[in-house]
């Protein structure tokens, strides 16, 4: 084993870019032994926190390294991504940029600032951001889909789904990406609707979203839907007594769990996104949370809850009826299911479920109804309400509580 810290340090760097994490973190951590203050050491642990999810320490360490060397445009790069991960997006546009004026063709900063920009409302900004970093990677799909997405957020729908195209054709054996390039083009009105939004699709938004997601909902959204479903329980004779086994299906960050923990004995949480999952397990409301596809998950449990709630969750699926004959499955006898979806106005007239620009299904309360009916769940309350606002117009939805037969 090399003594020398540049030497470890190359060494952890090779078995980095091989996916060695563990070995590459033993290395470099061998390097900080040595040299404590070494930047390169902490800027590539930085890197390897933040492929582990673990954003506290890639904020820790990218600090560090740019204590050493503020000048650095990589470690400002890295510093600006482990920001934008945190949900510190006007910090991040400044590292980046930051970055940038020392590095100006670095595609992936440059793709990181166009996203974080879009998500701080600003496509002006963004879209030319994101159009630099396409061209610099004329091949890869990734900067064409933050394309895709940013032209879609600023209304220009053709150019939205000219980049998708664009992408898809570049996914090549990337299923993950050619999936999110087609629920786009979808999305866009440009190719069919599947069945359900791609987890990946779903994971990726939730993770970004996670550490703001609270602040947005309850704030500018005005996100009332899991008070509105929480409320139809005693209206139909169920007290807030923590008497029921409460299973909070895509439980997001616990909004929800907050809702629903007056009802629970034990409230367990599931969702795809491992950063709600992080906030939820803050919150320290849930005796289990688990990471998992709600449609792969359900089928497994035998009728073991009281209650299965999904607030603001069914608009990521189109085709209702496996996640209803899950969650009848999921329910003990004369168990109940608590669930929202956005309701479709007169351009889905007929269709089941229809996919929305803003990338979520709509559904038809009444076909909603009878996939329930054929699943074994009995109608109990049905209610229309405003779920919450989106640019500034009311979203429509449908609650529904139904007991299983
Ligand atoms: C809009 S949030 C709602 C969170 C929470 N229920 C609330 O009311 O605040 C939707 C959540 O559903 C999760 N989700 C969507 N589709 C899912 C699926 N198929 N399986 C598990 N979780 C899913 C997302 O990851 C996200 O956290």
């Amino acid at each position: 084993m090399p003594e020398d810290p540049i030497a470890l340090l190359q060494a952890g760097a090779a078995r980095h870019a091989e996916g060695a994490l563990a070995e590459a973190e033993r290395l470099y951590r061998q390097v900080l032994k040595r040299r404590p203050q070494e930047p390169n050491a902490h800027n590539l642990l930085g890197v390897l926190a933040r492929q582990r999810g673990d954003v506290a320490g890639a904020l820790r360490h990218t600090e560090r390294a740019l204590a050493a060397a503020p000048e650095e445009p990589v470690f400002l790069a890295n510093r600006g991504a482990a920001l934008a991960e945190a949900g510190r997006l006007a910090e991040a546009v400044i590292a980046l940029r930051a970055a940038l004026v020392r590095r100006p063709g670095d595609a992936v900063a440059l793709r990181n600032l166009g996203q974080a920009l879009a998500a701080l409302g600003d496509p002006a900004a963004a879209l030319p951001v994101l159009e630099q970093a396409a061209a610099l990677q004329s091949e890869a799909p990734e900067p064409l889909l933050a394309l895709a997405h940013a032209r879609r957020e600023a209304g220009d729908a053709t150019g939205a789904a000219e980049a998708a195209r664009a992408a898809l054709e570049r996914a090549g054996t990337r299923p993950g990406l050619a999936g999110q390039a087609r629920f786009l083009l979808a999305g866009l009105g440009a190719a069919p609707a599947p069945d359900r939004a791609p987890a990946a699709y779903v994971r990726g938004l939730f993770d970004q979203f996670a550490p703001r997601f609270e602040a947005e909902l309850t704030g500018r959204l005005a996100y009332r839907t899991p008070a509105l479903l929480a409320a139809l329980l005693p209206a139909a004779g169920i007290a807030p007594q923590r008497r029921l086994r409460v299973l909070d299906l895509g439980c997001g960050t616990g909004l929800s769990g907050a809702a629903l923990a007056p009802f629970a004995r034990r409230l367990e949480g599931l969702d795809l996104s491992s950063r709600m999952l992080a906030e939820a397990r803050r919150r320290g409301l849930y005796d289990a949370l688990h990471e998992a596809d709600l449609l792969d998950w359900l089928p497994r449990q035998a009728a073991g809850f009281d209650l299965v709630a999904a607030a603001d969750v069914l608009n990521y699926l189109g085709d209702l009826a496996p996640a209803l004959a899950g969650i009848a499955a999921a329910l003990a006898p004369g168990g109940h299911a608590l669930f929202s979806v956005e309701a479709q106005g007169e351009a889905g007239e007929g269709a089941p479920f229809t996919l929305g620009e803003a990338l979520r299904y709509r559904h038809d309360p009444a076909h909603v109804a009878a996939l329930a009916t054929a699943a074994g769940l009995v109608p109990v309350a049905r209610q229309a309400a405003v779920l919450r606002q989106e640019r500034g117009a009311p979203v429509a939805g449908a609650l529904f509580l139904l007991r299983c037969g």
